[in-house]
């Protein structure tokens, strides 16, 4: 489906993105915004003044792809506007870790940086969440560690990142961030980031393969829109549903690819039927919920989740308020109809505030400018 109306002019004759008669609707939640081009189109004539907690926890009320918002009004907001030098947006990022990692007990935490005001002073965080694992593109084609994240370890390096001397599967990425013209590399302090060994309550062996995952799932690189203002960066997270480390994660083809290693040492037939994978992929899951659970670190399973999204729509309902969701992305990637939210349909609306797609820095021409002059 071609659908351009997030590129085009609002029909109200701004210029806004979103689509106009005064309805607060963006077409494509899958679009990627560059501010340089939509900021202003963004920001909503008469959007009520709120303040900025009250705007960020209504941001992820409205988030259509996350099941997670029952708990929208347990965000902890970290006002870091005043933050204006990279050490002092590194410095912040690594308390937000400290806060919202809470020694397991994973707080939901945003921290919201300066608001766009123009490409000059624009505050950036290159990496897509502030805890990923590196990955390494190999000779041989293939890539150890994370696929999804060859890009933004191959620019770490350029940057002048040094990689562990024994590269792994599992080695934190330092964070890229940027201020105007300026772009630094930084490794984040081991002592913040806690992480959970993958261990399955019968299959013994399953700690063998030395599987693990960070704590807390800190998204980076997603801009919040409140209506009045556009912030490019203002990490925040959640708790993980389990799976989206144990289907995902660990599952996808173009991820950790590991259903043929379990199958294998599970001696699972694989030449007959695909459902191997089904089994597969539940051990997975198993593994990492019973080992978030047993090293104390907070995390959902994905049934439970899905009942507590059921009581968010009542709630909203209760509230007057109609709840938007992307039924693709809420339907968790196993097990979809033995839950109640692959039953229902939900209308697909972004209304603000709201957080959205960004492009990626090195996708635009003043980020390949600014690389250009570092590496
Ligand atoms: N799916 C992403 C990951 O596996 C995290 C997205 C946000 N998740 C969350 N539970 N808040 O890292």
């Amino acid at each position: 489906m071609n659908d351009t109306r997030g590129d085009a002019p609002g029909n109200n004759g701004s210029r806004c993105p979103i689509a106009g008669n005064g309805e607060k609707i963006l077409p494509g939640h899958e679009k990627r915004i560059d501010l340089l081009e939509h900021s202003a189109g963004l920001c909503l004539n008469g959007s009520a003044e709120k303040s900025l907690e009250e705007s960020a926890r209504e941001a992820w009320r409205q988030s259509v792809r996350c099941i997670g918002r029952l708990h929208w009004q347990s965000l902890h907001v970290i006002d870091a506007r005043s933050a204006d030098h990279v050490d002092e947006i590194f410095d912040a990022c690594v308390e937000h870790l400290r806060k919202a990692t809470n020694s397991g007990q994973v707080t939901p935490t945003q921290t919201v940086f300066r608001a766009w005001e123009g490409p000059e002073r624009e505050i950036r965080i290159w990496n897509s969440q502030l805890i990923r694992y590196a990955g390494y593109q190999l000779p041989n084609g293939t890539v150890l560690g994370d696929p999804a994240q060859v890009k933004i370890t191959e620019l770490a390096l350029a940057l002048g990142w040094k990689a562990p001397s024994e590269p792994g599967a599992f080695d934190v990425l330092p964070l890229i961030v940027q201020v105007g013209k300026e772009l630094v590399v930084r490794d984040l302090p081991r002592s913040e980031i806690l992480e959970v060994q993958i261990e399955h309550p019968e299959h013994a062996w399953l700690s063998q393969l030395q599987l693990k995952w960070h704590a807390v799932p800190a998204l980076a690189d997603m801009i919040l829109a409140t209506g009045n203002d556009t912030f490019g960066c203002a990490p925040f997270n959640g708790w993980y549903m389990g799976t989206e480390i144990g289907a995902r994660n660990f599952g996808d083809q173009k991820r950790y690819n590991l259903l043929p290693v379990v199958a294998e040492r599970m001696g699972l037939a694989t030449s007959r039927s695909s459902l191997w994978k089904d089994h597969a992929l539940l051990v997975l899951n198993e593994a990492v919920l019973h080992s978030f659970e047993k090293q104390g670190v907070r995390l959902v399973s994905h049934h439970q989740a899905s009942k507590e999204f059921m009581t968010f729509c009542a709630r909203e309902e209760n509230a007057g308020r109609k709840v938007h969701a992307d039924w693709s992305w809420i339907v968790p990637p196993v097990s979809g109809s033995t839950m109640e939210v692959f039953h229902h349909y939900y209308e697909l609306a972004t209304e603000l505030p709201n957080l959205l797609q960004q492009k990626p820095a090195w996708e635009t021409e003043r980020g390949r400018n600014l690389l250009s002059r570092y590496v």
